[in-house]
């Protein structure tokens, strides 16, 4: 199964995306993430978008399709694969459809997580992740088991991403509802949009893309 999931930031798509990877096997490919690594390395595309992405910015459309496009030739997403922050635009949704068609893939289903900008920034803000492993917390919402100490690995350092404060997050939603939010009439008119509330709790959440994906319970 090859699915999107669509939704602004902090909705929840990383979070679900890797609930979908632990217990069906697709592949997370988040554009986010693999930008993150590519500033972390110092090569040259991290050197051009980082200061993008900490304006809160849209990295160009040809930077991202070139990485998504060799990124799903690799073995692990043969058996399907989770598009987590990709597409983000009308232009990268076509260019998506060009190379699943030349791939002879295709993509069964689109998840929007719904959720009201009012609750982003808390869920942002209130957002960390472990240094070591990288697995992903929050303050409220999803706490560790023991505070300070990561539920997965045992670490005991946390990260926060740098544009994650409230004033890049409100250029990230600016960026979501004028060039993102165009794609959920693109996918409805082809009857592979499925809607989540993603203002309910995240085992919630979990439980209704199972449903609307008609795969059964983890
Ligand atoms: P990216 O990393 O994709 O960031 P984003 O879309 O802004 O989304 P987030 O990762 O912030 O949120 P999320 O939906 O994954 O939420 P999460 O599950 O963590 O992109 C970063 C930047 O890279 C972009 O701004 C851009 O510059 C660039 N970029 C990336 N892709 C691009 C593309 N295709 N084109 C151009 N540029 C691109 O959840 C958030 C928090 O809330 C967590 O702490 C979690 O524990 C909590 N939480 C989750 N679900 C719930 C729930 N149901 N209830 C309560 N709390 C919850
Ligand atoms: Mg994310």
């Amino acid at each position: 199964m090859n699915l999107i999931l669509l939704g602004p930031p902090g909705s929840g798509k990383g979070t679900q995306a890797i609930r979908l990877q632990e217990a069906d096997g697709l592949v997370q490919l988040s554009t986010g993430e693999m930008l993150r690594a590519a500033v972390a390395s110092g090569s040259e595309t991290g050197r051009l978008v980082g200061s993008i992405m900490e304006a809160g910015e849209l990295v160009p459309d040809d930077i991202i399709v070139s990485m998504i496009d060799r990124r799903i030739d690799e073995p692990d997403c043969a058996g399907g694969f989770i598009l987590d922050g990709f597409p983000r635009t009308l232009a990268q949704a076509e260019a998506l459809d060009e190379m699943l068609a030349r791939k002879a893939r295709r993509l069964d289903a689109v998840i929007e997580i719904a959720v009201d900008d009012g609750a982003l920034v808390e869920r942002i803000a209130g957002r960390f992740s472990c240094a070591v492993c990288g697995a992903g917390y929050h303050r409220r919402f999803q706490p560790a088991a023991v505070e300070g100490v990561c539920d997965r690995c045992g670490a005991t350092r946390f990260l926060q991403r740098p544009d994650d404060n409230e004033e890049t997050v409100r250029t990230r939603l600016v960026a979501y509802h004028a060039q993102t939010e165009p794609l959920l009439p693109y996918y409805r008119a082809r009857g592979i949009l499925r809607s989540v509330d993603g203002m309910a709790g995240i085992d919630a959440v979990s439980t209704e893309i199972r449903a609307a994906l008609g795969v059964s319970a983890a």
